[in-house]
């Protein structure tokens, strides 16, 4: 795999403006992240159940729905702490959920609505608790950190598997991919 996670995740700061403010903030309101982590689960989890193919996969293996609920209760809480301070271990683990999606066939189509459903459901929380807009701002750059993680790994997995099957450079097939969508 050519990503480094750490680099993607440092590339992603810069570009969301990721700064020392939001990080403080975040960190300072854990707790609160930490109270309503379960509830945002439980949004989730409705939202991806109303939909047929997504329903099918989250209910296809035993226990799965379960587990699911505590890995985003987990994953919800460490947009707040930022695990080692948006670190190496927190850009490896986005990696990894990334691409633990990919092998999952769940695409960016499924994705992006998803995480809206995340954000909107936190926008709500923090009106009702008076929370202030710094932290929402803080936790929008943050969403969409590991949103792009998620779409990232979904991008990497596909050329590296063209690219390992068929036996072409990288340049070769960044020239095929534009002379293709010029095509379209
Ligand atoms: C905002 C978007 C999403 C987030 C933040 C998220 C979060 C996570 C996390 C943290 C894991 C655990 C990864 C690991 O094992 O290391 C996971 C796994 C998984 N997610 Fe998502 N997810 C998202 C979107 C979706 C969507 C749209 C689906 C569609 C059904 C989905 C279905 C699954 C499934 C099936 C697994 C594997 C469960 C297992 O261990 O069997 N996720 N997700």
């Amino acid at each position: 795999m050519t990503i480094e996670p750490l680099k993607l995740l440092e590339t992603l700061a810069r570009r969301v403006q990721l700064e020392q403010a939001d990080k403080e903030a975040l960190q300072g309101a854990s707790n609160w992240g930490k109270q309503i982590a379960s509830q945002m689960a439980d949004v989730f989890y409705s939202y991806l159940g109303r939909d047929e193919e997504m329903n099918q996969i989250l209910n296809s293996s035993e226990g799965r729905l379960q587990r699911l609920h505590k890995t985003f209760e987990d994953w919800f809480v460490e947009m707040f702490t930022g695990i080692d301070n948006w670190g190496k271990i927190y850009a490896e683990r986005r990696w990894k959920i990334g691409l633990v999606h990919v092998r999952l066939g769940i695409n960016p189509q499924h994705v992006v609505p998803a995480m809206s459903v995340v954000i909107k459901a936190v926008r709500e929380r923090l009106r009702q608790d008076s929370q202030p807009e710094t932290l929402e701002n803080a936790l929008s750059k943050v969403c969409m950190i590991d949103l792009a993680f998620m779409e990232q790994a979904y991008v990497e997995v596909s050329s590296q598997a063209v690219l390992q099957e068929t036996g072409w450079t990288q340049a070769l097939f960044q020239r095929l991919i534009a002379t293709g969508a010029a095509a379209i």
